[in-house]
């Protein structure tokens, strides 16, 4: 398998809920919207920063920097608003996305999930339902009929081990959390039955996993690019004594993961920091470290780490298709940026084969239960008037991108 286009791939990631604007319909969108008296539900994320109106400016601005590849996903809530009824428009739009990006020079990487499901589905039991596996495949095969061969790399699920996340919740604590969800919900729907992605528990790893492998058959059989998911990937470490909270850590939200990748062409990893273990569990950032916006400790030589640890295990190609940083010290996402890349420089030293480098984010966006604080883009928006201002780390990495055509 060589690389999508034979390049190495520098480029920026979106997804769409984070970015498009009035994207409702969605299940994240209804927790958006529940009223919120205990400090859980949060900003929504409105018409977000437009660029379902803005794309073509977006894209020629990444363009223009020197990048040549262009992360997004695409809304299946929009694609499918209610069950069986496909909306053409949505998916010419998408379509046209990728166009634009082909003709400004940049290879279009699509993410068929990127945490928000429709909310017909999550009415019917969500991920929890066996059924939801062949309805997703049903929209990776819609999907890729219409975008066909523009797209240089697809991606079933964006962080599909984050399914496992509620089972590190105390049993008591995620019950809590369920039943207020499904309070909250039923006075704003006429439903028994509720669950979202970020609220699984029973059988939502398993149908996840039949999704996925359903859905690389029905990419398979209409499109000849590489096809993969994406997988959250913290460079997991322990100090002293915490050696057994380690193993469990990534036994269960890792490598379970990556096992499930045997079919793929290539692993997409997201790394950001890293978390520690001790004898009690899970440890805080130590004292002293410096930490983002979203409050996560300032380590970027977890890329290099999480890349030669999924390599190891799987063998296969990696696109790095996230790493970044919330801040709002321009400077710091360039240094950041710079010693991550260095970790990545390693781990190709050390043989890792790595398709190509996708920053998180390409525009400021909402960090979903963070709300518009944490900044992460490489272009600034301006909510109140959505204006783009390119930061200069946007140009940094465009000129390592230009300076180094194979790659860091
Ligand atoms: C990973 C997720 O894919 C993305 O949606 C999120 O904004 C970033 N991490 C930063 O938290």
């Amino acid at each position: 398998m060589t690389t999508p286009l034979n390049r190495f791939l520098w480029g920026a990631s979106t997804a769409a809920h984070q970015v498009e604007g009035g994207n409702v319909g969605n299940d994240i969108w209804l927790l958006e919207n529940l009223p919120d008296r205990s400090g859980g539900f949060r900003e929504p994320s409105g018409d977000a920063v437009d660029h379902y109106h803005r794309y073509v400016d977006d894209i020629g601005l990444l363009a223009g920097l020197g990048l040549n590849a262009y992360r997004f996903s695409v809304e299946w809530a929009r694609i499918e608003p209610e069950r069986g009824q496909v909306s053409q428009a949505a998916l010419d739009h998408y379509a046209r996305m990728a166009d634009a990006c082909l003709e400004r020079g940049l290879v279009p990487l699509v993410t068929l999930h990127h945490f928000t499901s429709p909310l017909w589905l999550a009415q019917a039991g969500g991920w929890d339902e066996a059924e939801a596996a062949d309805l997703f495949a049903a929209h990776a095969e819609r999907v890729a009929a219409r975008l066909g061969d523009r797209i240089g790399a697809w991606m079933t699920f964006n962080e599909i081990n984050l399914s496992t996340l509620a089972y590190d919740l105390p049993d008591a604590r995620r019950a809590r959390r369920l039943e207020k969800l499904r309070a909250a919900a039923g006075r704003r729907i006429a439903a028994d039955r509720f669950s979202t992605f970020l609220t699984h528990g029973g059988r939502a790893p398993e149908v996840l996993a039949r999704a996925h492998s359903l859905s690389v058959q029905a990419l398979r059989a209409q499109v000849r690019a590489p096809v993969g998911l994406t997988l959250a990937l913290p460079d997991l470490q322990a100090e002293p004594g915490g050696e057994a909270h380690l193993a469990r850590a990534q036994a269960e939200t890792q490598d379970r993961w990556l096992d499930i990748t045997g079919p793929d062409d290539f692993v997409g990893v997201q790394t950001y920091t890293r978390e520690l273990f001790g004898p009690e569990g899970r440890l805080p950032p130590p004292d002293g470290q410096a930490l983002t916006l979203t409050g996560w400790e300032v380590y970027p030589q977890a890329l290099g780490h999480a890349v030669t640890r999924a390599w190891s295990r799987t063998g296969k190609p990696i696109l790095v298709t996230e790493n970044g940083i919330a801040t709002d010290h321009d400077p710091l996402r360039v240094d950041y940026t710079r010693r991550a890349l260095e970790g990545l420089a390693q781990a190709r030293g050390q043989g890792a084969e790595v398709w190509g480098y996708l920053h998180w984010s390409a525009l400021d966006n909402f960090e979903w239960m963070h709300g518009y604080g944490p900044t992460f883009g490489l272009i600034g928006v301006d909510r109140a008037t959505q204006a783009r201002q390119v930061r200069d780390s946007a140009r940094w990495l465009g000129d390592v991108a230009r300076t180094h055509p194979e790659g860091p």
